[in-house]
């Protein structure tokens, strides 16, 4: 198969997301918790390379690894250097950062490219409250060491909360242009399994007004190749990338990612739970690449936008 493939809207299937654990070291207030799942039912690294085989031969070209945690998978190391003998065009990671400094050479070496790191302060009382736990020093020595070992762009991403962190974001951006990192300024996403459910109302914090503050103080604007939405501001040497997926038709419009959920099934959007499909049990009974290719175009198949014009 020589094109990518596109779903029913036209948009082609460019990234792969999979979550190879729900399981996570830590508690952030806006996670979404999806679930508990032992380590043994998880995804072993050659079902991770089965599912990233077929996904090449839809034309994928990236492969992110995320969670729950992904670095408390002892053989992330070996997953990583499974998927990268595929030769995608990019392999990265989204991480909590905690165990990124003990794991960044070896991810290197094993092929990684890049990885994102969820940081949301630099004030070690707010990120005891965000995250649960005191680690905030381990995370900037992952981020550091990342950028040590050679993995590029390394972007900090900072979901940013009203009356929790939104006054910070100009100390973060002066951290990660130190450090020569970008800043993903992320809006919170309603959390349905948050424990307070008051917590969207309270914290909600609308980019829009920061982003026309920032376009007056930008060197440069660029927006991303295929994701139009996502603007970057380039200032004084640094870079902010500012990410809007709430009621942002756009955001959809622009869409090019599919999901694998831990439990190995093809999560079609990232803002739904009710159109899965299940991949994993058919690589399990051992299907043939094109029923495998078959499960894939299924799910692809199922991709609408959450967020739609006419909505
Ligand atoms: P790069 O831009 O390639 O570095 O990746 P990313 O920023 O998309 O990945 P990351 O894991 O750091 O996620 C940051 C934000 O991307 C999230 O908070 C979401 O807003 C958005 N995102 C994450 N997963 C998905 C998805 O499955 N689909 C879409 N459309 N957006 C997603
Ligand atoms: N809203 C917005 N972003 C979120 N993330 C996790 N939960 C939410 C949420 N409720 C971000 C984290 C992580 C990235 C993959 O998604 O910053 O780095």
């Amino acid at each position: 198969m020589k094109d990518k493939v596109r779903d029913d809207y036209e948009r082609p299937v460019i990234s792969l997301r999979i979550s190879v654990t729900n399981r996570c070291n830590v508690n952030c207030i806006y996670c979404h918790h999806d679930g508990m799942l032992d380590s043994s039912s998880e995804m072993t690294p050659d079902e991770i390379y089965e599912i990233c085989r077929i996904a090449k031969k839809l034309g994928v070209e990236k492969i992110r690894l995320s969670g729950g945690e992904p670095l408390v998978r002892g053989d992330i190391v070996e997953i990583v250097e499974k998927v990268n003998s595929l030769d995608f065009k990019d392999i990265s990671i989204t991480t909590n950062g905690i165990f990124l400094e003990k794991y960044a050479q070896d991810l290197v070496d094993a092929g990684l490219d890049r990885v994102n790191v969820s940081l949301d302060t630099l004030n070690p009382d707010t990120y005891k409250r965000i995250v649960g736990k005191s680690l905030l020093e381990k995370v900037k020595s992952g981020i550091i060491k990342s950028c040590e070992v050679g993995m590029y762009p390394v972007k900090v991403n900072m979901v940013v909360m009203n009356n929790i962190n939104n006054d910070e974001i100009m100390d973060m951006f002066e951290f990660t242009k130190e450090h020569g990192v970008i800043l993903q300024l992320i809006e919170i996403i309603e959390s349905e399994s948050c424990d307070d459910n008051d917590f969207n109302l309270k914290y909600h914090y609308k980019l829009d007004e920061f982003e026309k503050y920032l376009a007056e103080i930008a060197d440069e604007i660029k927006v991303r190749e295929f994701m139009q939405d996502r603007k970057k501001y380039f200032i004084d040497g640094g870079e902010i990338e500012v990410v809007h997926p709430v009621d942002n038709t756009n955001f959809c419009k622009n869409c090019t990612r599919l999901r694998i959920t831990p439990e190995g099934k093809i999560k079609p959007c990232l803002l739904r739970n009710d159109n899965l499909v299940d991949l994993l049990g058919y690589i399990r009974d051992g299907a043939s690449d094109e029923d495998l290719i078959d499960i894939f175009l299924k799910g692809i198949h199922n991709r609408e936008p959450y967020y739609k014009e006419d909505n």
